[in-house]
């Protein structure tokens, strides 16, 4: 018997609305519906953001993954996700797979497909883009990211003094993701560098209680929301 498809679906930044048309389409056939989770989250965003759009008898399956950097753990994690994804295919013609942005950008989905390729490899797979926080991030504050001949990097926590000196001779423009934790040694690092100007920060964007700041240095100390990230421009001329 042939396997189902899994597709990897970008959902976007939180706002139903920027989920693509192609993600709809397929969600709105998808029998399966598969969450990545953390256990300190209390309901997914990417589930809120298809929610309005899933067939009526669709299975939301909840894979909990942990928010640890300890490589061991994780692999462990998506080894069984790998698994359980796989005994679904054997089960159903569609199943889908959800991420918050773009699913090939700092994602779950990444690490799953690279495990179900060793435990499944003839499983057909299709990936549909999403829009990116920092994308969507941009869009809300209305600033271009780059410009003619700028360079951009995309950098998540942590970061070291080091790597932040030798990062900031090369690019224009640093968007920096998963701020949550090391926030305040970032603006300590950005407020002695030419990026100190013009620093914002964007939480929950497209989530309906999104919020942003171009003083996030008066933020200092306090509890940042994990989807937040910073954007920081160098200063010109
Ligand atoms: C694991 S990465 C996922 C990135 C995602 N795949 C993307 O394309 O944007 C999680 C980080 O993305 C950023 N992020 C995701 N959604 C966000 C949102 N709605 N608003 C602000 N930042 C967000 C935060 O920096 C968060 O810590």
């Amino acid at each position: 018997m042939g396997m189902g498809t899994l597709y990897g679906i970008g959902v976007g930044p939180g706002d139903s609305g920027l989920l693509t048309v192609k993600g709809r389409e397929i969600l709105g056939r998808s029998q399966v519906i598969c969450v990545p989770k953390s256990k300190t989250e209390r309901e997914s965003v990417a589930l809120s953001v298809v929610k309005p759009y899933l067939a009526e008898d669709a299975v939301v399956e909840e894979l909990l993954f942990p928010m640890s950097r300890d490589e061991a753990v994780l692999e462990a994690h998506w080894q069984e996700a790998a698994q359980a994804v796989a005994k679904l295919l054997e089960q159903y013609d569609s199943v889908a797979f959800l991420t918050i942005g773009d699913p090939l950008l700092y994602s779950t989905f990444g690490y799953l497909l690279k495990f179900l390729q060793q435990v499944a490899p003839q499983a057909p797979v299709e990936v549909v883009p999403g829009i990116s926080s920092f994308n969507a991030a941009a869009s809300l504050l209305r600033i271009p990211l780059v410009e003619q001949n700028e360079r951009l990097a995309v950098v998540p926590l942590p970061v070291t003094e080091q790597e932040f000196l030798g990062l900031s001779q090369y690019v224009d423009t640093v968007v920096f993701l998963k701020v949550s934790a090391g926030f305040d040694e970032l603006l300590d690092l950005l407020e002695a560098s030419e990026f100190a100007d013009e620093v914002y920060l964007v939480s929950r964007c497209g989530t309906g209680d999104e919020f942003w700041t171009n003083d996030p240095f008066a933020m200092r100390g306090q509890k940042i929301d994990y989807l937040s990230l910073l954007i920081a421009k160098r200063r010109k001329g």
